[in-house]
């Protein structure tokens, strides 16, 4: 989270010719470049991928995509695609075509007089990763006389075991400080404004505690399906696409202590330590859905199992809420309800945390339903902000409650957010890994869920349209909860 100035460097797309370099690479990096944080001086972006597009149809083809994304300055944004942007192709990736992009890149970094600083970001599907990293070192792009870092996207790995051999392959080619592994809920502006709402407000930070909060509830609802990603979709379910991450990273904000500065291995440490205080989640605290089709308007919206590259007798889990209890001493006893799925009634990103109520309740004769207890909800998406909820008198008689909210809406205030990915990749050009996964943290995670994957799961319908499983609401009930529904 420094200020640093980006250093000149190679910012190399390995993959490039694929849909997140369209729509999340190129705008993040165009916007960077607007903001006067990139300059042609100092970043030049090469596209690395199967096609032989040329360079020139890699131009017209990124250019296409920024005016897609909104961008409609067309001579600007011709000129810096013909300025910034590279391209060779890979072919299949074998040992001479890697060569080949070694060879271009050092050519580059002649004509332009660039250091040999290299950024490496691997746009390619998890299985294509352990051969793509082989290929770099043996072109000997990893080594070099100024730095290397190498960035992934998820999934890391799919079970313990997987993540530990992939991280033991990443291991034998670089250094973890050169690895960059993308979660981009931790690049998003409300996600690292916790930190800054948590540790920069010592009134909240008192409340922080099983002394004064009942229970934390993370969701994270989309209204979507899996739309085209079903095979993908398929292999992974919810708890391997959204808990075992970005649920996880929520969590472990929301939950961490203080650290002791606030650079990347202060704050990584502390959530590590809050991944480690988690008692095993067994299966009777965790309840999975897969949602079924809807009539709406006389439209059939389709059912998991008939999505495109689903089986019909398909048992992914497209919902799951589960219980976690951080066994430390500023949370023990308070329950963290995670809970995320597809083609929920409306899209909600919502830390929720619920006060205890008032030991003794001085308005006994009002009806107990009628008061509510102090709510801090944390939006993430669609808006972004927070509400502190609290109970005031409704006007005139009979006395009554009234459940009411002080707000804050951080881009009615703040203007407009930037993109996750804007900051993530300024974050990798800067050396910044504070908003990166570390090895240890992925392991730990899975270690956590993987018993989850496998053994009793029974896997529950939900309508699509609706907000999950009925046994997801008797989990919460058990413990004398509810789920929150936004404010
Ligand atoms: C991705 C998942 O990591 O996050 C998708 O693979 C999911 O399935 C997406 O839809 C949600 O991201 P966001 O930023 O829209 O909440």
């Amino acid at each position: 989270m420094s200020q640093q100035q980006v250093e000149p460097h190679m910012f190399v797309i390995i993959g490039a010719t694929g849909d997140l370099t369209r729509r999340k690479l190129l705008p993040a990096l165009y916007h960077l470049r607007d903001q006067g944080i990139l300059e042609t001086r100092n970043t030049l972006i090469v596209g690395a991928a199967l096609p032989e597009m040329g360079e020139e149809g890699f131009r017209l083809w990124a250019f296409e995509g920024l005016q897609k994304a909104g961008w409609h300055n067309n001579t600007e944004l011709r000129a810096w695609c013909d300025e910034c942007l590279h391209y060779q192709t890979v072919h299949e990736g074998a040992v001479q075509d890697y060569e080949a992009l070694a060879g271009y890149i050092r050519r580059l970094e002649r004509t332009h007089n660039m250091p040999e600083n290299r950024v490496f970001y691997l746009a390619l599907p998890p299985d294509t990763v352990p051969i793509a990293i082989q290929r770099l070192d043996q072109a000997g792009l990893l080594k070099s006389r100024g730095w290397v870092r190498v960035v992934f996207e998820k999934p890391f790995g799919h079970d313990f075991h997987s993540a530990q051999h992939l991280n033991t392959t990443l291991h034998h080619y670089i250094d973890e400080s050169q690895i960059y592994r993308i979660d981009h809920y931790l690049g998003k502006e409300t996600v690292q404004n916790l930190l800054a709402f948590r540790f920069a407000n010592p009134i909240f930070e008192s409340l922080w505690n099983r002394d004064r909060i009942e229970n934390v509830q993370i969701t994270v609802a989309e209204d979507l399906g899996v739309e085209h990603r079903g095979a993908y979709y398929q292999q992974a379910g919810a708890l391997r696409d959204m808990v075992q991450n970005h649920l996880t990273q929520l969590m472990t904000v929301v939950a961490m202590e203080v650290p002791v500065s606030f650079d990347a291995g202060a704050i990584q440490s502390e959530k590590l330590k809050v991944l480690h205080s988690i008692a095993p989640i067994t299966h009777e605290d965790a309840v999975f859905g897969q949602y079924s089709s809807w009539q709406i308007a006389g439209q059939t919206i389709p059912g998991y199992r008939e999505e495109p590259g689903v089986p019909k007798d398909s048992d992914t889990e497209t919902y799951v809420a589960l219980k976690a209890e951080i066994q430390n001493w500023r949370w023990k006893g308070v329950p963290f309800y995670l809970r995320t799925g597809k083609r929920f009634p409306r899209k909600l990103t919502q830390v929720a945390v619920i006060f205890r109520e008032a030991p003794t309740q001085v308005f006994r004769s009002l009806d107990p339903g009628s008061i509510a207890s102090n709510k801090l909800l944390i939006t993430l998406q669609p808006s972004e902000g927070f509400s502190l909820c609290f109970s005031v008198k409704s006007p005139g008689r009979p006395f009554r409650l009234s459940d009411h909210a002080l707000q804050f809406d951080y881009q009615k205030s703040l203007g407009q957010l930037p993109e996750a990915y804007e900051t993530l990749l300024r974050d990798v050009m800067i050396g910044d890994q504070t908003l990166f996964v570390s090895a240890e943290f992925t392991e730990t995670a899975w270690r956590l869920y993987t018993p989850l994957l496998t053994g009793d799961r029974t896997v529950y319908p939900y309508t699509a349209g609706t907000w999950g499983p009925r046994e997801a609401d008797a989990l919460v009930e058990r413990y004398g909860h509810q789920w929150q529904l936004g404010w």
